[in-house]
């Protein structure tokens, strides 16, 4: 195999691990990343905008064919061996599940299959999977896990499918074998990735727009403290999130929260009798209002007008949506306070990561300002790191 050095780093453990187990060199090796959503907060279900960027961070995943036809998936993460019988998985069906980790591996092959892919026909694989995305940080180590898995099972197997086309997919397998009612964004995000840009992302229609995102260039950086409150996308939260939107949309008369503009909300909010579902709309409604603001002025180069909009977009999900806790809004008023443009949480909530737009000659105080702030409420000590738009999930080696 060529040069390694480019490598994203969980890509080469993935192949090296693929070597020591196996004496070999792998087939194939594959990369998916992880994400941050710049704006656009559990609007994806509501069919209306996200504005989410792919990360360096990811999973690297290598295949090697095996004489069998099994899935047979390890990661430097966890311990044990997933040995998939791909024809016999069935969500419905205790024998047909796979708990734990393991199920995410399991539920893309199942989609896969669902959808009429032979994986296993020639011959069974063996994945080697490795991740350097913080799991349980909000920031989608599990989406990165599903769409390398996904473009390892497809590319080893010869099969090509199109990144919306495979992000529906590994919704799906999100959906219907994990059970996550999780939306579109975070697999769109993976799979559509692209250096130096954000993605515009309309969920109705699926299509995506990728808008220039380099901070660096305009003197700015994003950078993200992940709080280290665990977040739990699998409990009733989200679901019940959900469930009040899709009340919201029923009670309106509409299709989805989408077809409500910022124009009509005053409105469409008298017409709702549950004073939780109206908060609840009111979180959808403005956020697609900024996700739209926040494209444009990026289109149009002016990035440092973006802070108040993410600074918006925190307290609607703090007052309105009721998604966030302590420490994310300590951690987005001790980073504004420090210095920063604008900072939100950003993911499904409930913890995770708080991204903060701050001036790179700032980034310092910045961090030391949340960090000061998490020792006196005496949370734990957060991480933070600053992050770049890259490049989507891709074949390396
Ligand atoms: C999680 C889900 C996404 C989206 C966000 C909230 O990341 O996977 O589909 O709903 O929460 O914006």
């Amino acid at each position: 195999m060529t040069d390694r050095s480019p490598w994203p780093e969980p890509a080469v453990r993935a192949a090296d691990q693929l070597r020591a187990a196996s004496g070999a060199e792998p087939e194939q090796v594959w990369f998916a990343p992880g994400r941050v959503n710049l704006i656009g907060e559990h609007t994806d279900y509501n069919e209306g905008f996200v504005l989410p960027l792919a990360l360096p961070f990811g999973v690297g995943a290598a295949t090697r064919s095996r004489d069998d036809h099994l899935v047979v998936v390890r990661s430097g993460q966890a311990d044990g061996v997933v040995e998939i019988d791909v024809a016999a998985l069935d969500p419905a069906s205790e024998d047909g599940r796979v708990e734990g980790w393991g199920g995410y591996a399991a539920g893309v092959a199942w989609a896969l299959r669902e959808a009429g892919h032979d994986l296993v026909g020639r011959s069974g694989v063996d994945v080697f999977l490795d991740s350097d995305v913080p799991s349980g940080a909000g920031l989608s180590s599990s989406h990165a896990l599903e769409c390398a898995v996904a473009r390892a099972l497809l590319g080893r197997a010869g099969l090509e499918v199109d990144a919306t086309e495979l992000a529906l997919l590994v919704r799906t397998a999100e959906n219907d074998y994990v059970g996550a009612p999780t939306g579109i964004m975070d697999q769109m995000a993976s799979l559509h990735g692209l250096d130096g840009h954000a993605l515009f992302l309309d969920t109705r229609s699926l299509e995506v727009d990728p808008v220039p995102f380099d901070a660096a260039a305009h003197d700015l950086a994003l950078l993200v403290v992940d709080t280290r409150a665990p977040h739990a996308l699998v409990d009733g939260e989200y679901a019940e999130r959900r469930s009040s939107c899709e009340a919201g949309a029923h009670a309106l008369g509409v299709p989805a929260l989408r077809d409500v503009t910022v124009d009509d909300l005053d409105d469409a909010l008298a017409r709702i009798d549950d004073e939780v579902v109206r908060r609840r709309v009111r979180h959808v409604v403005t956020e697609d209002g900024r996700v739209l603001e926040v494209a444009a002025l990026l289109r149009s180069g002016d990035l440092r007008a973006v802070g108040p909009l993410l600074s918006a977009s925190h307290t609607s999900m703090r007052d309105d949506f009721e998604i966030t806790v302590p420490q994310v809004d300590v951690a987005a008023e001790a980073a504004e306070r420090s210095g920063a443009l604008g900072a939100r949480m950003t993911g499904g909530g409930f913890g995770g990561c708080v991204i903060a737009l701050v001036l790179r000659q700032d980034v310092a105080a910045v961090e030391a300002g949340v960090r000061a702030a998490y020792d006196e409420h005496g949370f734990t000590e957060p991480r933070t790191f600053v992050v770049t738009a890259s490049a989507g999930a891709r074949r390396v080696g």
